[in-house]
This record gives structure tokens, sequence and C-alpha cells, in this order.
């Protein structure tokens, strides 16, 4: 994805930021990036698995990392390949994990989560999370989602977990997520200059916004626990 795609979109940085639209392949057809990229199956393919290499190290660290013994149920929203519901199956027989996401990915999911030997834990299913509320769960994750849109929809994202959640239930995102001084981090400030170049309006964030956005919608306490790499998981416990 980063030769194929992002190399060469990175070169129009300066128009980006000169007009804070996105310079991807939307750029001139204007389409939703997800509409255009899942139209062609190799592409969908492409970006679905650019994100397991991106991200498998750090649901491996998660699900180390994260105390799931208390929980039953976890749903993944927008969560491709289903590598973080697979991880935590692996590592937790004690929950059952369901990972969902728009339609046409659910294949290259159910795929990846068989070679696992994990279909009877880990179940897929289709959300389009601008339109559906999702369904109940004890632990709601969002992996590399709040940082593709902007305020008022990352806002919305936060109120329909906060809704699916038991008391007591845990939501988590997994992000580049940036220091609070927005001095160490230059992985995430690189990767919200990555969101602009891919959606214009939006932007990664530090744990302590994170914090103040969930505290608004009425949670009630917030942890940072660090990943792989430039990595953290944040969690908002209702
Ligand atoms: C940046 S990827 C993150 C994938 C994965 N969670 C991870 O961290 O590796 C964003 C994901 O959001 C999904 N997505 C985009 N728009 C969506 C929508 N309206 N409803 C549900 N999922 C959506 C995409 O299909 C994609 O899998």
């Amino acid at each position: 994805m980063a030769n194929d795609r992002l190399y060469r979109f990175w070169a129009d940085l300066d128009e980006a930021l000169i007009t804070g639209k996105p310079q991807n392949e939307i750029k001139h057809s204007g389409k939703p990036i997800f509409e255009e990229l899942y139209a062609d199956p190799n592409k969908l393919k492409q970006f679905i698995n650019a994100m397991s290499g991106i991200s498998t190290g750090n649901f491996i660290a998660l699900a180390q990392k994260f105390d799931f013994s208390r929980y039953k149920t976890l749903c993944d929203i927008g969560g491709a390949a289903g590598v973080l519901s697979v991880q935590v199956a692996r590592h937790h027989e004690n929950i059952k994990c369901t990972s969902l996401d728009l339609p046409p990915v659910a294949p290259v999911a159910n795929e990846y989560i068989a070679k696992h030997g994990l279909s009877n834990r880990v179940k897929t299913g289709n959300v389009d999370f601008f339109k559906d509320e999702f369904p109940k769960a004890d632990v709601i994750t969002m992996g590399m989602i709040l940082h593709d849109w902007d305020l008022p929809n990352k806002m919305m994202l936060i109120q329909k977990a906060y809704n699916a959640l038991p008391e007591g239930g845990a939501f988590i995102v997994i992000e580049s997520l940036i220091d609070d001084d927005r001095r160490k981090n230059a992985f995430g400030l690189m990767m919200s200059l990555n969101m602009l170049i891919e959606f214009g309006v939006a932007f990664d964030y530090t744990g302590a916004d994170f914090a103040k956005w969930t505290k608004e919608v009425g949670f009630s306490r917030v942890e940072v626990i660090a990943l792989a790499g430039a990595s953290s998981a944040a969690v908002a416990y209702k």
C-alpha cells in the first residue's frame, strides 16, 4: 500500500496542507474512499492485507496486556480481516468475538479466521457505522477507526460504543496515539498527516483528547496502554 498508493499521494502534501482536501484516488473522483477502494477486489485485498500487516503486532500486544478475563463478548467495529478478534480469541478462551465491517470485507475476514481455526469463536458480520447502532457487547474495540474521521463523526462513533456497552464495559481504541504535548510521537504526527492525504478532514489525536471526548459522552475512567512501536490502546470504561 505504501509503495503502490501512498508514496505518490504524499507528493501533493503541500496541496493538502493548503486546501485541506484529500490527495488520493478520490482527489478527482470525489467518491467516498472506501467505496472507491472496495469497487476493485485487488485494491480491497491490498488495503485489508496492509491493515493486517500494520496492526497484527499491536493486537498481539493488546491481547497480552489488557485484562480480558472479566469479559465474555467483544465486538470489533471496522475489524477488516478480523485480526484483533483472532488474537484476542487465541489468548483468551473465555471470550467470543465478532468482527464487523462493510459487506465486501466479510469474505476476506472469513478466510483469515478459518485459516486460524477460530470460526467457532470468531464471527463476522456487516455494519455501516454511519447508519447502524452497534450490537451489545462487554468490550467494543476500534483499531484505527476514529482517526479516519472528523470530530463530529468521532463523537458519533464514541456515542454508539457507549450505547452498546453495559456498566463496567470497556471501549478500546488502538491508534498511533500522539503524546499529550505533541512533541515526541513523530510517527503519530506523520500518521495524522497521512489521514489528511487520505480523508482531508481526518486527524490523529492524543490520549488527553480521547479522555475528554469519552468523558463528554459519559465514560467514567480512561487508561492508556503502550503497544508495539508508536502505537497505544486507549481504554474508556463505562
Ligand atoms: C483503517 S482501517 C482499520 C482496520 C482495522 N481495524 C485495523 O486496525 O487494522 C478502517 C476500517 O474501517 C472500515 N470501514 C470504513 N467505513 C466503514 C463503515 N461505514 N462502516 C463499517 N466499517 C467501515 C474499513 O472497511 C476498514 O476495515
